[in-house]
């Protein structure tokens, strides 16, 4: 694996390939968006709901202002689709990605924009008035947003699938809080919730085309992960801040949430192999140790092992260790299920056979003993 030379590569140009790839994923989202939903759709939603019967039904660690808090998190965050637009499309341009253009205009941002609504007629069934509402709209909208992750084509659709992600999970939490008190406004929320979850696999599929054409692009997109912070930290700063204390005082799992985001990174790579170097950028660049060894001289030691002239053993040995890696990853977040041996699909395999299974597994045991990666920190 070789460090990314900035010199001669630019991570700004899709070859002609990828592009013929990212179209064609394109034109199919684009002829089956699924169900969108519409302005007006949920007009009766504020007078169904009442605010005492939903205060009676939080749980235990959640009061009113708190709740009232999140689901503002939501909608000023939501409401601000005409900001995240305008920068896609401006990253479309510059990228000579049209494509991106495409799927941003036809598909995204139409979808977006009603995704705030339910959260509308919440706060207005909350006793917030409709002017206040109104202001909201305004102010977020009138807010200033800096993409501060990684800003090519690979960072770009990495920020996508985190975010799509991680918002899918809010409003889920978002709507099971509400649901007790008040079905249909859960039922509109989760809605949302389903959404974002096929934005999170338009992005990823367009992730993964990237890295399957492009592997050194693994670099960038760590670094993505890295770097990733929610739009509403520049949106609605004094919302977002609260959002750890929230998860805790509810009890989240945030361990679960964590896992799930392992998974789509693991499913953006083409193999265990990938996942492995993806992990390895990830553990270098926050200086994570794997036990007692930094996981930079465990870089450092593959990067040699993959330099030109030291063979085929030397590539051999260090799809071997990649795929360890890969796998203890996914073992410490009890994802090993997900991992079935496809002997066609990582190279690893072609090499190690029989008697070196047994190998492998000891040694996919003891480093899932030893590693100490702690994701957790790295989604803000
Ligand atoms: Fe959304
Ligand atoms: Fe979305």
């Amino acid at each position: 694996m070789q460090a990314v030379d900035y010199g001669t590569y630019n991570p700004n140009y899709i070859s002609p390939r990828t592009h013929a790839k990212l179209e064609s994923l394109v034109k199919t989202i684009i002829a089956n968006p699924g169900a969108m939903m519409k302005f007006g759709q949920f007009d009766e939603l504020t007078a169904k709901i009442d605010p005492k019967v939903v205060i009676a039904h939080l749980p235990k660690g959640v009061g009113e202002e708190q709740l009232f808090g999140m689901a503002m998190l939501s909608h000023d965050t939501e409401c601000a689709t005409p900001i995240y637009t305008r920068e896609l499309t401006e990253r479309a341009l510059r990228f000579e990605w049209p494509s991106l253009d495409w799927f941003i205009r036809q598909v995204w941002d139409p979808d977006e924009e009603s995704h705030f609504l339910p959260y509308r007629l919440f706060g207005m069934g909350m006793g917030a008035s409709e002017a206040h509402m109104d202001e909201r709209v305004k102010r977020a909208r009138a807010s200033s947003f800096t993409h501060r992750g990684v800003d090519t084509p690979a960072g770009v659709v990495m920020f996508g699938t985190e975010q799509e992600y991680l918002t899918g999970n809010w409003h889920r939490i978002m709507a099971k809080l509400i649901r007790p008190a008040c079905p249909e406004a859960a039922s509109a929320i989760t809605w949302v919730a389903q959404r974002e979850v096929l934005h999170k696999q338009w992005y990823r599929e367009m992730a993964a085309i990237l890295l399957e054409e492009e592997p050194r692009r693994v670099q960038e997109m760590a670094h993505a992960i890295i770097r990733f912070e929610m739009p509403g930290n520049q949106i609605c700063p004094e919302l977002e801040h609260q959002v750890s204390g929230w998860l805790t005082n509810m009890g989240a799992d945030i361990d679960q949430i964590v896992a799930g985001m392992v998974r789509e990174i693991y499913k953006i790579s083409s193999s265990t192999g990938m996942a492995g170097k993806m992990a390895l950028e990830i553990g270098e660049a926050k200086g994570m140790k794997m036990g007692w060894i930094k996981v930079a001289h465990v870089h450092h030691a593959i990067n040699r092992l993959g330099q030109p002239g030291s063979g085929i053993v030397g590539e051999a040995v260090m799809d071997f260790i990649l795929t360890l890696v890969g796998e203890s990853l996914l073992e410490k977040f009890h994802l090993s299920k997900l991992w079935t041996p496809e002997k066609n699909s990582d190279p690893a395999y072609r090499f190690y056979t029989g008697p070196v299974e047994l190998v492998r597994s000891l040694l996919r045991n003891w480093v899932a003993s030893k590693i100490k990666v702690d994701l957790g920190t790295s989604i803000g």
